[in-house]
């Protein structure tokens, strides 16, 4: 085996992370947790995925739960395709793989939502088979290691990344060497300040040799973001407050936000009692930065605002915990009712 998975699995076993409640558990267990952890960190997801796997204990119940009870389990953790795919990827393998995880990179590939590097997880860390995560901490421990100097988000940096990332593979310990390579960049291979003197590959490492940790990985400059502005109205009345369902277009497609500024027509706002403006929130996607204002209103009788019943409801506070809503409207919710 070479010197390099094997360093790595001996390591693991003794210093990596293994206690996470998704360790040596199912696929279903194993998928979901990827999922969740494609864009965020561990510790948000944890609490995430214990709720999840608490509500839906296996793919059944996930395949004949409604989308809305998925994105209400969703709430607040941001890119929310990933809750749709999950949703849809859990009906096909009920459907078509009665409930069983495909066990091969190719009909895992082809489900909703499972990349190359996801399949790679579940193969290794659940049906421990070989397979070939590659999320931002093993790239970089790869890009370091190697001494690899250019953009890696430049499709031949990719490739090459990840044919090395192939090369590594060992010959068995498949999850120990999976979970190894991920630990090795978390709690060591950090982006700065990388902790070098404990790393288990540190003699062969090239960015080390030459001193350039933490100029590895190299980022293609990007633009900056385009800048939203978004005003939401808060209007309560007694203990309900107005929540409206976003339509199936653009950010936050089916979620339930505060209205906005079309609420207020002649009539409405006479009805309307500002009471005050909420600290502005800033509130970065992918590709977008949002500049939120909200303001409180109050409403004595709340059936005389004319809303869109279709897609407006009045709930209570803790009506409003079961509903998919994005993470600035959760924080609203939770701060200033
Ligand atoms: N990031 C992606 N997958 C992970 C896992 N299984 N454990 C810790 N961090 C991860």
């Amino acid at each position: 085996m070479n010197q390099f998975s094997k360093k790595i699995i001996d390591w693991q076993k003794n210093q990596g992370r293994n206690n996470l409640p998704w360790q040596k558990k199912s696929a279903y267990e194993v998928w979901i947790s990827e999922i969740m952890l494609q864009q965020t960190q561990v510790e948000t997801v944890i609490p995430y995925y214990k709720a999840f796997i608490k509500t839906f204990p296996e793919i059944k119940t996930l395949a004949e739960s409604s989308e809305e009870q998925v994105m209400s389990l969703w709430s607040g953790l941001g890119y929310y395709s990933r809750a749709r795919n999950i949703h849809k990827t859990a009906k096909i393998i009920l459907n078509k793989y009665k409930g069983k995880f495909p066990q091969d990179f190719k009909n895992l590939v082809e489900l909703p939502g499972i990349g190359p590097s996801t399949a790679g997880a579940i193969l290794s860390l659940a049906f421990e088979l070989p397979g070939v995560i590659l999320d931002g901490n093993v790239k970089r421990v790869i890009a370091r290691f190697k001494g690899i100097t250019n953009p890696i988000d430049n499709n031949e940096t990719q490739k090459e990344v990840k044919s090395f990332a192939e090369g590594f593979l060992p010959k068995d310990s498949f999850r120990e060497y999976s979970q190894g390579i991920m630990d090795l960049g978390s709690l060591l291979c950090r982006p700065k300040n990388p902790i070098c003197n404990s790393c288990p590959v540190n003699k062969n490492c090239q960015a080390l040799r030459l001193g350039i940790q933490e100029k590895i990985p190299l980022k293609k400059t990007s633009k900056p973001k385009k800048e939203k502005k978004i005003d939401w109205l808060l209007i309560s009345s007694k203990n309900k407050i107005l929540l409206k369902r976003n339509d199936s277009k653009g950010i936050w497609k089916n979620l339930w936000l505060f209205p906005d500024k079309d609420i207020l027509s002649k009539d409405n706002i006479s009805l309307l009692e500002k009471k005050e403006s909420l600290p502005e929130i800033i509130h970065n996607l992918s590709h977008r930065k949002l500049n939120i204002s909200t303001v409180k209103y109050q409403i004595k009788n709340k059936d005389r605002l004319k809303i869109d019943r279709s897609s407006s409801v009045w709930v209570s506070k803790a009506d409003s915990v079961k509903m998919g809503m994005p993470k600035p409207i959760k924080e609203i919710i939770e701060n200033y009712l």
